[in-house]
């Protein structure tokens, strides 16, 4: 008897608890419709592609000769891919490759053009082929800003000078050199960027050192026949408050833009982890590192610059970001190729939703990097091309390109997030993380993400007075958190539309999420 109470307890807290991991958990969304005012500039969305890797060889460029269908040389597959996400901004030509690059061997005859060895990545030989004309006119056929980093670590102030005169003037020499190289109007470019990482890849400087060849570097990139320049700092790298602190003090207004750069990866010591094969630990450690993490990091640089520019006159600029995991098996080394799974669908969209909330000052976000490296948006082999969950979500967020903010408010369970390696502190994170948005024509728009690994979420949003009904909603989720999109298996993650959001008649908006989902819808 005593045997089979004792069983009968066991079987009851087996069952409790079975009960407890796969129940529908509920959380709260308040929509704080009277404070939205930032606009969410469409530079968030924006991205970067370096010479590195089969980022620009093979992922965006194969040549006209290519027997890989293409437009003037650029993939007809990534270009209409990245024409879906109305890609806004293409920072090139890196990154640290930027800090070795010298353009005017990237002009000309292609077969004129000389060679270089790409130390920064893998020391594959890079040809040239694709430089400034080849650029530009790609952000040309995308419609969109083009943003140039200059080499302050290995170039000279009149290399960069020329640069700005040979892209941006209509007469004198460097705009009769380019005419003579098939370029008859100059073209428009705003943001330009001195240096890259100055405080390491772009020549380990100090602060205080970099900042006074800032001002120098600068001073000589002028602005030809009305071309308006947005002239963007070197910023720090992640906690790095001090680099911030400086160069707002010493470079002040002479900066449209100070960057920064925040990557999501296990650690910089050793093994940054699978990109395809982690535990449970190391899912929700990534989720905590790319939402609370980034914006602990945030409101730390913000709070600097809002002590030091209270006008909010220099902008934020987190031009580089996303996940940075193991290069992918049989990979080439040095060339940074990763697969991209529902977790990294999950970093995004934790990641947008906070970037959010912080469009006051926080202007540019460029995920790293466009194809075939890092986070990508595609990756490509051969003729072949596969959309990666992270892009599915870039294009399910379009709607808020534009969009001014609504501010809001979350409650939801939490986890704790530890990273075993000690190297990055333990966070705590809401499992749900939500942003909302107010299109030009009062669209409201919902983003919503579940990182819950085992239960769904029933979300309830405080409408605050929006009306409407529900258009749009879609859905990524898939079977496994590792799930992720392949040559062979395209669409094993791709979004759906989705039916489980009511609106009730006192206002307010219910989520059924499943587990691990991103959810975004319209109410209009
Ligand atoms: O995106 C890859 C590299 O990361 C960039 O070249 C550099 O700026 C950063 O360290």
């Amino acid at each position: 008897m005593k045997i089979t109470i004792k069983r009968l307890a066991t079987v009851c807290l087996l069952a409790s608890t079975l009960a407890q991991l796969n129940a529908q958990k509920t959380s709260t969304v308040t929509l704080n419709i009277n404070d939205a005012k930032d606009k969410i500039n469409k530079e968030i969305y924006g991205q970067f592609a370096e010479h590195l890797g089969t980022c620009i060889y093979g992922g965006l460029w194969v040549g006209e000769g290519s027997s890989i269908p293409n437009t003037n040389g650029y993939r007809n597959d990534v270009l209409q891919a990245l024409k879906d996400i109305k890609l806004p901004l293409l920072r090139w030509p890196g990154g640290c490759f930027a800090d070795e690059y010298h353009w005017m061997d990237g002009i000309g005859p292609r077969e004129n053009r000389p060679r270089m060895v790409n130390n920064n990545w893998g020391g594959t030989v890079e040809d040239n082929s694709f430089g400034t004309h080849e650029f530009l006119n790609l952000c040309e056929i995308l419609g969109c800003e083009p943003y140039v980093s200059m080499n302050v670590g290995s170039g000279s102030v009149e290399e960069t000078a020329k640069w700005v005169e040979y892209m941006t003037a209509k007469d004198g020499p460097m705009a009769k050199l380019r005419k003579q190289n098939g370029r008859v109007e100059p073209w428009k470019v705003k943001y330009i960027g001195v240096g890259n990482e100055s405080w390491g890849c772009g020549g380990n400087m100090r602060p205080e050192y970099y900042s006074d060849l800032y001002r120098r570097y600068q001073t000589y990139c002028r602005e030809y026949n009305g071309n308006k320049l947005y002239k963007v700092a070197s910023g720090a790298s992640d906690y790095d408050y001090d680099w911030t602190e400086t160069l707002m003090n010493r470079i002040g207004d002479k900066m449209q833009g100070l960057s920064l750069h925040y990557y999501t990866c296990y650690t910089w010591e050793g093994s940054k982890g699978s990109a395809t094969k982690f535990n449970d630990d190391q899912y929700y450690w990534a989720i905590a590192k790319c939402g609370v993490g980034v914006e602990e990091v945030l409101k730390k640089q913000i709070a600097i610059m809002d002590r030091i520019d209270p006008k909010n006159k220099i902008d934020l600029l987190l031009d580089e970001w996303g996940t940075w995991w193991d290069e992918e098996p049989g990979s080439i080394p040095g060339h940074l190729y990763q697969q991209n799974t529902m977790r990294d669908a999950m970093v995004a969209a934790f990641s947008l939703n906070t970037f959010h909330q912080y469009t006051k000052r926080l202007k540019m976000c460029n995920i790293a990097q466009i194809a075939n490296v890092l986070q990508s948006m595609v990756l490509t082999k051969e003729d072949k091309m596969v959309l990666t969950p992270t892009y599915h979500v870039f294009r399910m967020y379009v709607p808020n390109m534009e969009s001014i903010n609504i501010p809001v408010k979350v409650q939801s369970e939490k986890f704790i997030a530890e990273n075993e390696r000690k190297d990055d502190p333990e966070r705590t994170s809401p499992y749900v993380s939500a942003s909302a948005s107010k299109m030009s024509d009062g669209t409201v728009v919902i983003n919503l993400a579940n990182a819950d690994l085992k239960n769904g979420n029933t979300v309830t949003i405080n409408l605050n007075g929006v009306k409407g009904k529900i258009q749009n909603a879609e859905i990524l989720t898939s079977g496994d958190v590792k799930d992720h999109n392949t040559f062979e298996q395209p669409n094993k993650v791709v979004p759906t539309a989705f039916k489980d959001a009511k609106l009730s008649a006192n206002g307010t908006l219910t989520v059924k999420m499943p587990k691990m989902s991103i959810v975004c819808l319209q109410i209009k």
